[in-house]
């Protein structure tokens, strides 16, 4: 948020703390004048390994570090201080200790005895050095993978093993649950020998687990070397080694594109790192694992030429994204690849275009050939690095960009200015420019028409990466009110489809646990996963692009003023204070606050009535009752110690909240907010420590008065929001009008419709909705959220269910004579 937004007085605002009967409201739709041509392909994915997105899920892999190379330091880093450090202040995060194996541990049933180790010369091949030791003095002595956070196995599946080993003895393999206990048949691997020497099996699960382990087990005395150790599920998307759940989510979306393989992973944390594509194709076991810039070692499993591969099973255009000799500017400071060594940078990318589109002939072609693709693939998107920026960047993009054009002048080059200024990059030829935008709820609304202003003299922009990631996105981010945020925004985007080229959310995939603390649009563990609210509106975005939007306004209606509605809460931001006396009253009556507080961070405790947090950091407590409105909140606080003062909440419901900040921003100011964005203007103040603060919040429908030891701070009336958003658009293929639109608002809004067709025409209305804006899809309720169609018939007046997005397609040609639903 720009500061000068941020102390801004706020003329508009979308969110729900404020309950309003929505009204009604009418959409007139001006079918002679339309929006500019949309590009059919708009909406795509950007598709990056990171939060275990590929290696560990889309990717089927099910053994995790199978090549021993996870105990590898990362290239062109150096140990200082115990931690990993490029030579430019990159902190790898690699914490394995030396011989550690993760993911592997030993097996030693009933005091057998043995050892397990880490060999760092003389693994299979030489893109695999690490290899497993496994020495058995007396009993059975095994090795046991505990997979991406388990092994997620389904009853009565078929499990494809493959391993690479050499020494003496026999092998017995099988899948295992946590206690030990078997969960498919055992194979025997017999015949090892000096050297190594490729086994493969076939293990079927006798039940479903989502913990199984992969336990290979020496049963006899002696040494035993392993590598390359994979189990793939025998069924996997279009048999093409992926997921199938995930991959089917992805094809689901029926994007336009896709953008891969990143982001911060093209580029590395250090040259050594970045992404170089050549490591990701031929043989998979003779493919380079690289440490990332997402702190784990990719297998490489999934390689360009499976990108590209997958970008045509899901009829999407590739958009390949490569490093352009520098690294990553948010992980210490870049490194370069020196001017007189770019040769061998642009060589990469015209050897990429040849392996991807050149003919079988050619020497990379052969190569994608080989791999099972004689036909090229049509690779006409490429973007020349991501999210680089200062002076060094443009020579480089230059120097790819130019020698790239000189042999493939068609292809179209994106040039990503997301940190750079225009000024830097004016000597540069890009044909699109791509821009990120990570940012809040109250943004994407605010800015739904930022775009009308561009030059159109400019190159179409692609926003490449695009999510609500403030708080009330909600702790998954995407939950219904990031969604609605990103829809509203998106209708813009249509609007304005002569800059808007294309655009895609980000990041894509997460496993639940996020290890990179990134969210996801698609989720999953082991064995499930599921999409947030996001991925159902993009979805419906994209199945629903018209070849261009119609003139469309929208007037509503209210029938009373917004009233700020919900419950109380108070907190502290990187301070430790106490609270007491907290009253809420209504109508000289004190409402009951309960005794069961819910707190958020802190260290909470409670005695003689006063609420104590005791950690200086950030920490709320709430109470009370989501519908009270009109009310006047009263307490006492005291500042122990740190950095800031104290935070009061009211108008509570969910995750949407507003707080007065009594002496944030440092100690320095006072500011309402609004699901942390500005409501109002900040006012300057502190608080001292250890004295006691009278604190007072009168609300009166809309209007709020925050008052300190009696002096009135803020005055402010929370204008009613536009909550109830349309745009209508031509089907470029069928004809059929579509009309979009968003309802904020915890009330249906019964709208005129003008202009969308004749009563009785035939239509299919879509309705994605929600109880709460904060409401969400989750592992528990995967699909809880999700659009359900109905045919219909055009009428007169549409009913726009609260908090939802409803698509509706009136059909073209003649409306239906029953003037019935059509069902
Ligand atoms: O999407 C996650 C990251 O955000 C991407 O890798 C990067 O491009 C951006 O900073």
């Amino acid at each position: 948020m720009r500061s000068a937004t941020r102390y801004a007085l706020i003329f508009f605002l979308h969110v729900i703390v404020l309950t309003v009967r929505a009204g009604t409201a009418t959409i007139s739709i001006d079918t002679m004048k339309p929006g500019p041509a949309i590009n059919p392909r708009l909406y795509g994915i950007f598709l990056e390994e990171i939060n275990r997105s590929v290696d560990g899920g889309l990717y089927a892999e099910l053994v995790a570090n199978r090549a021993f190379e996870d105990s590898r330091p990362p290239d062109g880093c150096k140990l200082v201080n115990g931690r990993w450090m490029s030579s430019q202040g990159w902190d790898s995060e690699f914490r394995v200790k030396p011989g550690e194996i993760p993911h592997w541990s030993l097996v030693k049933p009933g005091g057998a005895r043995g050892s397990m180790g880490l060999e760092t010369s003389g693994g299979a091949n030489a893109q695999t050095p690490y290899c497993l030791r496994l020495d058995t003095e007396a009993g059975r002595v095994g090795v046991a993978n505990d997979g991406f956070e388990g092994i997620g196995i389904s009853a009565g599946a078929k499990y494809n093993l493959s391993l690479m080993a050499r020494g003496t003895g026999t092998l017995a393999v099988r899948l295992e649950a946590a206690d030990g206990s078997p969960v498919s048949n055992t194979v025997r691997l017999s015949g090892l020998q000096n050297d190594w020497k490729p086994f493969a099996a076939t293990l079927t699960a006798s039940r479903p687990e989502a913990r199984a382990r992969l336990v290979i087990v020496a049963e006899a005395k002696g040494r035993i070397w392993l590598d390359l150790v994979s189990l793939l599920p025998e069924k996997t998307w279009k048999n093409r080694g992926l997921r199938p759940d995930i991959a089917q989510m992805i094809a689901d979306l029926k994007p336009g594109f896709v953008r891969f393989p990143g982001g911060c992973v093209i580029e590395g944390g250090n040259i050594a790192s970045a992404y170089h594509w050549k490591q990701s194709v031929g043989p998979v076991a003779e493919r380079p694992e690289t440490w990332s810039a997402w702190n784990h070692r990719r297998t490489h499993g999934m390689g360009f030429y499976d990108y590209l591969q997958f970008c045509e099973d899901i009829g999407a255009a590739p958009l390949w994204v490569n490093n352009a000799g520098m690294s990553c500017i948010f992980r210490g400071k870049p490194e370069f690849v020196p001017m007189s060594e770019m040769g061998a940078v642009v060589d990469d990318f015209l050897d990429a275009v040849e392996f991807a589109n050149g003919p079988a002939t050619s020497k990379w072609g052969e190569l994608r050939a080989q791999s099972g693709h004689p036909r090229p693939f049509d690779l006409n998107l490429i973007e020349i690095s991501n999210e680089s920026s200062g002076p060094e960047f443009p020579p480089r993009y230059q120097m790819v960009q130019k020698a790239l054009h000189a042999r493939y002048p068609d292809i179209r080059y994106i040039a990503d200015l997301s940190w750079i200024s225009a000024e830097l990059m004016k000597d540069c030829h890009f044909d699109i420019q791509d821009s990120h935008i990570y940012t809040s709820c109250y943004w994407f609304v605010e800015n739904r028409d930022v775009y009308a202003s561009r030059d159109r003299k400019l190159p179409p922009l692609y926003l490449g990466e695009v999510a609500v990631t403030s708080p009330d996105g909600g702790d998954l981010k995407g939950n219904m009110r990031a969604a609605l945020s990103e829809g509203v925004f998106m209708m813009g985007c249509e609007r304005n489809g002569d800059v808007v080229n294309m655009i895609s959310y980000a990041p894509l995939i997460s496993h639940v646990s996020r290890p990179n603390g990134w969210h996801g649009m698609i989720y999953h563990d082991s064995t499930r996963c599921f999409g947030t609210v996001s991925y159902y509106l993009w979805k419906l975005f994209g199945t629903n692009v018209p070849g261009h939007t119609l003139a469309t306004t929208v007037s509503v209606t209210p029938e009373k003023p917004a009233s700020i509605t919900g419950a109380i809460g108070v907190g502290t931001w990187n301070t430790a204070a106490e609270f007491k006396d907290i009253r809420v009253e209504r109508d000289g009556r004190t409402l009951d606050l309960g005794s069961k507080w819910q707190e958020e961070g802190g260290r909470w405790t409670e005695a003689n009535g006063v609420r104590t947090q005791s950690d200086p950091v950030a920490g709320m407590s709430y109470a009370g009752n989501e519908s009270w409105s009109d009310y006047t909140l009263t307490l006492k606080a005291r500042k122990l110690q740190g950095e800031e003062g104290f935070l009061v909440a009211f108008g509570r419901k969910g995750e949407e909240k507003i707080w007065w900040n009594i002496g944030g921003w440092g100690n320095r100011e006072h500011a309402l907010e609004l699901n942390r964005n500005p409501l109002g203007k900040h006012e300057p103040g502190k608080i001292e420590t250890g004295r006691w603060y009278d604190i007072r919040i009168e609300l009166a429908g809309p209007r709020v008065r925050c008052f300190l030891d009696g002096k009135l701070i803020h005055d402010v009336t929370v204008p009613t929001p536009q909550r109830f958003f349309a745009s209508a658009g031509r089907d470029a293929t069928t004809g059929d009008l579509i009309l979009k639109a968003i309802n904020f608002s915890d009330e249906p809004v019964s709208a005129t419709l003008a202009g969308a067709g004749k009563p009785g025409t035939p239509a299919l209305r879509t309705v994605l909705r929600a109880g709460s804006l904060s409401d969400n899809n989750s592992l528990a309720e995967p699909v809880r959220i999700v659009p359900v169609s109905q045919d219909t018939i055009l009428a007169d007046k549409q009913e726009f269910p609260p908090c939802s997005l409803t698509v509706l397609r009136v059909k073209s040609g003649p409306p239906s004579r029953a003037g019935n639903s059509s069902r």
